[in-house]
């Protein structure tokens, strides 16, 4: 194979969390009279909780204080934890187990890169808090994607060099860390149309594998 390792992002890339992200923010708007749509919602893809609420508040008519933002990203983050509550096996997206299990007959690693600090939540809730070889998250960061931290820490955690790896992401912000970290990329979905992926595919399911081979 190519790489010696595959760095998963996971809302989005391995589940449909990603939906979940836009219904909480989506009602969190709602409640504030704040103009909120799925495009802006995009730019909140693969970026922290904080960072996230800075761009919904984009369109707020009046300056929140700390106490306020903080109030609200702990609502959203409520409203989004009912909604992961119920995931299961089921919510894995189309091609991911396919893919996963190729990779890892021929050897190659397999970690997860996100922002997210529900990440042990949700690898519970689909069944898979014990199949990779390594989990870097959020919880564990300092700085978001676009920068490289996230997935600098997965490659190191399953012991592979940046230049031996490949990123899976579907947010623009996720590209751009793993190209600054030195990394190849297949990008998936249409938030990544635009960007300097390696490869790009509409889902994991419908991506040549024989490209990496
Ligand atoms: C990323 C999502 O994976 O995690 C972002 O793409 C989200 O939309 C970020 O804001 C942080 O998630 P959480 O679960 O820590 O609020
Ligand atoms: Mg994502």
């Amino acid at each position: 194979m190519k790489y010696k390792a595959v760095l998963f992002d996971l809302d989005g890339v391995i589940v449909t969390t990603d939906e979940c992200h836009y219904k909480g923010w989506k009602k969190l708007a709602d409640e504030e009279g704040i103009y909120f749509d799925r495009q802006i919602n995009q730019r909140q893809r693969g970026v922290s909780r904080m960072e996230s609420l800075e761009v919904l508040l984009e369109k707020a008519e009046k300056e929140y204080t700390e106490s306020e933002k903080n109030e609200m990203a702990e609502r959203k983050n409520n409203y989004y934890r009912e909604y992961i509550k119920s995931l299961t096996p089921e919510d894995i997206l189309p091609g991911v187990m396919d893919f996963c299990t190729m990779l890892r007959e021929n050897g190659v690693k397999l970690a997860i890169g996100s922002s997210s600090k529900n990440t042990p939540t949700i690898l519970e809730g689909i069944g898979l808090e014990s199949y990779f070889d390594g989990v870097a998250d959020g919880n564990q960061i300092s700085k978001s994607k676009p920068d490289p931290e996230v997935f600098l820490l997965a490659a190191k955690l399953v012991g592979v060099d940046p230049s031996d790896c490949l990123v899976v992401e579907d947010a623009e912000a996720g590209v751009e860390a793993a190209l600054a970290g030195g990394m190849d990329v297949l990008g998936v979905g249409d938030a990544v149309k635009g960007t300097n992926a390696t490869y790009k595919a509409e889902n994991i399911a419908k991506f040549d594998a024989s490209l990496i081979k």
